[in-house]
């Protein structure tokens, strides 16, 4: 690890595929940061189990994260998954006692998730785990002295949270011992569904809504060929055509874009033209994740050893932290 690299964590649940809005969402950025910092990345299992779940497909799930972000650029050396690292839960424990009640219960995530379900099912069974899995947040974050967070909007509350547990612990014990970690907000474009661009483009809406960047050409270029593009307004540009000119820049066809947002602009664009050229961009930036994807999937083995070795090898910082915090708070130390 070099000296004067800034340490970035980010983690992500195992919950089914990586789609078009997640990749140039988030994954991308995650992939670029690679170079220019001291990057670690978690499949976070122990995160995924406060909703009801089976058992062998969170075990699956995890495996098919790790494949899908190393077909997207993930380094492996880079990666691990959170269950290969148990010194996280420990550490969650530990940071439990410095963070209130009260804290917990101004978290707007576990507002919206416990009433969604509520709202679905009156009785539905809210875990204490959804409640509390903010704390193990923050031992996935302070446990590697992450500088920096990427994330989206939705986790700014977590990092806030994060950064006061950190604080706490650190005035509690008398040592400035954890960082200060910073979000590192992903500016990226929001990819809406095809089609329907009022919502944002996610698995959960079903099929034909979100881009599977792993598939095919030919499904590729049939779900922008069908793609919405008037929304109903009556005047400026509508957000089916809008979302479209997002991803001719997000797939970097620049050129393109300025020349039809022109033809936009005099009214002479035609829609099939610019369905064309985003099709042309998806396509030319999928196929090469989905060649690596498809070469990933036929070498599983090995690559679930060297993403073993990799938890192994990350897992030798989290020990270190775990038992600096584990002395600092009079806890003993295993042998
Ligand atoms: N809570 C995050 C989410 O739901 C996932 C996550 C868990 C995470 N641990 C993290 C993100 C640590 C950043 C850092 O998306």
């Amino acid at each position: 690890m070099s000296q004067e690299k800034k340490n970035i964590l980010s983690c992500i649940q195992p919950t089914g595929d990586i789609h078009l809005g997640n990749y140039l969402g988030a994954v991308q950025n995650w992939v670029n940061l690679q170079e220019n910092y001291n990057c670690t990345y978690g499949v976070v299992d122990y995160h995924a189990m406060n909703m009801l779940y089976k058992a062998d497909q969170l075990r699956q799930n995890s495996w098919k994260m790790v494949f899908q972000l190393m077909a997207c650029g993930i380094k492996a050396e880079n990666l691990f998954i959170q269950s290969l690292v148990p010194e996280h839960s420990e550490l969650c424990w530990i940071l439990s006692n410095v963070c209130s009640f009260g804290e917990l219960t101004r978290m707007t995530q576990f507002k919206d998730k416990s009433e969604q379900k509520k709202e679905s099912d009156k009785d539905a069974f809210i875990s204490s785990g959804l409640f509390f899995y903010p704390v193990l947040q923050a031992a996935d974050i302070l446990i590697y002295h992450a500088d920096l967070v990427p994330v989206g909007k939705d986790q700014v509350q977590h990092l806030e949270l994060s950064r006061n547990i950190a604080q706490r612990f650190n005035h509690q014990y008398g040592k400035e011992y954890f960082t200060h970690p910073e979000p590192l907000l992903t500016v990226n474009a929001k990819i809406m569904s095809l089609a329907d661009p009022n919502k944002k483009m996610s698995k959960s809406l079903g099929e034909k809504h979100y881009v599977n960047i792993f598939g095919d050409e030919n499904r590729i270029r049939k779900q922008v060929k069908s793609a919405v593009t008037d929304t109903g307004e009556s005047e400026g540009m509508s957000a089916g055509v809008t979302n479209l000119f997002t991803l001719l820049k997000a797939c970097n066809k620049q050129e393109a874009h300025d020349h039809l947002m022109e033809q936009f602009e005099s009214g002479t664009l035609k829609y099939s033209e610019l369905k064309g050229e985003v099709a042309d961009g998806l396509v030319e930036l999928c196929t090469p994740i989905r060649e690596r994807y498809q070469e990933i999937l036929a070498d599983k083995k090995q690559i679930k050893g060297q993403i073993k070795a990799s938890s192994a090898e990350i897992r030798k910082t989290a020990q270190k932290t775990l038992r600096e915090v584990k002395d600092i708070v009079g806890i003993l130390n295993p042998r």
